[in-house]
């Protein structure tokens, strides 16, 4: 006769909600926005269904929307007016992210605003740093990155996201936050940011592909993971406050080594092509679109992930 019967807790949704070893929930959750110049802008991104190019009063409202469903972040991105070699539009304090950080502060102080701190949307060329012929210079694209963080703090962000991939930038950025008395600005790094196709929607949307070339010199090659344990490990030690691994699906093994390693918050990014891939697979009616986002959402967590920056996010907030 089988003593143990593992079906026993499968017997009805309540003694699986009591034995359900992880849950998901609208706190978890951080949703990207995209700003523009402009007024009364809302465009639907093409390769991101009900996502939206917005215009600052648009991405305030949006904001307060977001707030009231419960999900306590939002992550800024931005096209900027104009673009030159070194993306200085990045650290302009009258473009569109850094406005519109002010603006959802002052609308919505409670909201946590994360500020994607990166050159791409801003280069003429769309790489992530200052150019030196076709190499990315590292070093020199240090000193930008601190611009940009220091202005998207005096902007109002609480955290800065560097998305850039260029060595000690965590800790250069800590040093500028600091020296401009901005000890209580966390960092969220994207510390373990592979080279990925699952972007594409994502660089149509923020007009951020590199005009030659790709970005295998400064992104990790995705058949990697000892060298992303190496990626986090640095980033801690010069003061990280958040991991992030980037993307997550075909990552999860990544997220789990890092959980298992280190004893601070572990975020996943859920990219543009995650959630295209997802939405394209819906509308067609090939799959059951709630079904899925939960599946693998929960599988990110289970992973071991602590916060997870989705373009799902307001959906889930509905249905949780
Ligand atoms: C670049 C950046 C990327 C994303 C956000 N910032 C990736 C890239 O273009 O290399 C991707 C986000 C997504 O796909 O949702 N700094
Ligand atoms: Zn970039």
């Amino acid at each position: 006769m089988l003593k143990i019967r593992p079906r026993r807790l499968r017997l009805n949704e309540n003694l699986r909600a009591m034995v359900r070893e992880t849950n998901l929930s609208v706190k978890d959750l951080i949703y990207p926005i995209f700003v523009v110049a402009g007024e009364n802008v809302r465009e639907e991104i093409p390769s991101m269904p009900d996502c939206y190019h917005l215009s600052v009063d648009n991405a305030v409202e949006l904001a307060k929307k977001i707030s009231d469903l419960g999900i306590p972040a939002v992550e800024v991105f931005g096209l900027p007016e104009y673009k030159d070699e070194i993306g200085s539009s990045a650290w302009d304090m009258s473009s569109p992210v850094q406005k519109a950080i002010t603006a959802i502060k002052k609308a919505v102080p409670e909201l946590v605003i994360v500020g994607d701190v990166c050159l791409c949307q801003y280069t003429s060329h769309g790489h992530c740093g200052k150019l030196c012929g076709n190499y990315v210079d590292n070093d020199e694209t240090l000193k930008l990155l601190q611009k940009v963080a220091v202005s998207q703090a005096a902007a109002g962000a609480d955290i800065v996201a560097p998305s850039d991939m260029m060595d000690g930038r965590i800790a250069a950025i800590r040093a500028a936050l600091d020296d401009k008395n901005f000890q209580n600005v966390s960092i969220m790094s994207y510390a373990v940011k592979y080279s990925s196709g699952y972007y594409a929607p994502f660089r149509d949307a923020a007009d951020s592909a590199p005009r030659f070339g790709d970005r295998k010199q400064y992104q990790m090659d995705f058949a990697n993971v000892r060298e992303a344990l190496k990626e986090v490990e640095l980033d801690l030690a010069e003061g990280a406050d958040i991991i992030m691994i980037k993307p997550a699906l075909a990552y999860l093994d990544v997220v789990s080594k890092v959980r298992e390693k280190i004893n601070r918050p572990v975020a996943v990014y859920n990219v543009s092509g995650e959630y295209a891939m997802v939405k394209a697979a819906a509308l067609n009616g090939w799959i059951d679109y709630k079904r899925i986002v939960t599946e693998n959402l929960t599988a990110m967590k289970r992973a071991g992930a602590d916060i997870i920056i989705t373009y799902h996010a307001i959906d889930v907030a509905q249905w949780l």
